[in-house]
């Protein structure tokens, strides 16, 4: 349990950040049923992996990062960042799911802007964290 956990957890982020950068190109191609599905498909991923994050956090605890110096810096940077970003991202795909799912589509692609790149930020630095931890 202990590797495959953090394997399945980085890859339903992963694939949430997938789901989401298809579902852009979709909008961006004025496809909306693609990218609705696309993005319906990104939160479903996104809510699974934070099932196994907490599942994780309470089975396995935390690893802490053993890297020293300016490698340490950036991890940090980049788990604070991701951390204060992720718990952010929450209220923000709700809202602008909200505002979709209700026809409000200019209010919603303005928000849309804001909640798309944060979206991919939070499921890159995931890969990243996850690949300084466990050495990839
Ligand atoms: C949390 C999930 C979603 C995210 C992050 C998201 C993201 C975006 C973004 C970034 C845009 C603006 C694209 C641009 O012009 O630059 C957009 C537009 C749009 N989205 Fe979504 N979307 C989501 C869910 C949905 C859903 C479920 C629908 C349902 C049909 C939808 C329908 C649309 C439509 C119709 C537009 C075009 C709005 C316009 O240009 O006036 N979106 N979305």
């Amino acid at each position: 349990m202990e590797r495959w956990l953090p394997i399945l957890n980085t890859a339903l982020i992963v694939i949430s950040g997938l789901s989401v950068l298809v579902g852009y190109v979709a909008i961006r191609r004025h496809r909306i049923e693609v990218h609705r599905t696309a993005m319906l498909t990104g939160t479903v991923f996104a809510a699974l992996f934070l099932v196994v994050y907490v599942l994780r956090y309470f089975l396995l605890g935390t690893k802490l990062y053993t890297g020293e110096g300016w490698v340490r810096i950036v991890y940090l940077f980049i788990l604070i960042s991701h951390t204060i970003l992720a718990t952010a991202l929450g209220p923000l795909v709700l809202v602008t799911l909200a505002r979709a799912l209700r026809r409000q589509f200019s209010r919603h692609r303005a928000i849309a802007r804001i909640t798309l790149p944060i979206w991919l930020y939070v499921a890159v630095t995931g890969w990243i964290i996850y690949a300084m931890l466990y050495g990839l």
